[in-house]
């Protein structure tokens, strides 16, 4: 499968159509972006690591019955998946406080959220990605009622499976962010499980090993992103 027409490129992945008209090839870069595109640098052997990262990921949501749209591995940095139609909100969910959270409501960094709790953000860069609720989702269309309530079952489903798998490497799952879309009548998780969407802290030290390296200016990103990657047993090479 090669690349055809070049469809839309977002901060970190470039989108491809190929010979299939349901298939896409997406194209993980190294570019890494914060503060909605504020901050931006290129990462050596990211989109390698986050291309892996994600499709180990997808397969082992898969395996527990979510249903994705990662197809195969093409390349080093590329992956086949199905073409969605994009939900334009973001669903997270967060175990532990920390980052706009603590920010917005002036809680405590590091405590534990029990149980956790769910946010839903428009996808909208210029406007810093708000934070909507299920009456903005209804009043302006975005999904219907039905799609709202998948999309929190399946986002709460996704945290039971991946707080288990970090949690035995020895890792808190502090948050993560899914996007889903719609393919033939039905929702499928879509996009990207990575280190760039999520954070991750190693549970004895506490240390970061997601994105806020890179917000933060720690150094070591994708060192800590292929550290996360072997724990778990993701094949990098
Ligand atoms: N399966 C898919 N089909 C169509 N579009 C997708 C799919 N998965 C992800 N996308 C979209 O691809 C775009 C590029 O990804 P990314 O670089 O992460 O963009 P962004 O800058 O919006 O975060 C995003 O708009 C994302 O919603
Ligand atoms: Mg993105």
């Amino acid at each position: 499968m090669q690349r055809g027409e070049h469809l839309y490129a977002g901060k970190a992945k470039s989108v491809y159509l190929t010979d299939s008209p349901n298939l896409l090839i997406m194209h993980f870069r190294n570019d890494t972006s914060a503060f909605d595109g504020e901050k931006v640098a290129q990462l050596d052997r990211k989109g390698m690591v986050n291309n892996k990262f994600s499709a180990f990921i997808m397969q082992k949501l898969e395996a527990q019955g979510i249903k994705t749209h990662f197809e195969k591995l093409l390349t080093d940095d590329e992956s086949v998946v199905k073409k969605l139609d994009m939900i334009p909100v973001e669903c997270v969910v967060r175990n532990i406080a920390t980052g706009s959270l603590c920010k917005r409501l002036g809680v405590e960094d590091g405590i534990d959220l029990e149980p956790p709790v769910f946010e839903f953000f428009l996808k909208d860069d210029a406007r810093h990605d708000p934070m909507v609720n299920e009456y903005h989702i209804r009043a302006f269309g975005w999904a219907t009622d039905q799609e709202v309530e998948f999309m929190k079952a399946t986002t709460f489903k996704v945290n039971d499976v991946l707080w288990q798998l970090f949690k035995e490497h020895d890792m808190l799952l502090v948050d993560f962010k899914l996007e889903y879309g719609r393919y033939d009548g039905e929702l499928l998780l879509g996009d990207e499980f990575t280190p760039d969407g999520c954070r991750i802290w190693d549970v004895a030290t506490r240390e970061k090993l997601d994105k806020d390296r890179f917000r933060r200016n720690l150094g070591g990103v994708v060192e800590a992103y292929e550290e996360v990657a072997h724990r778990i047993g993701v094949p990098l090479d």
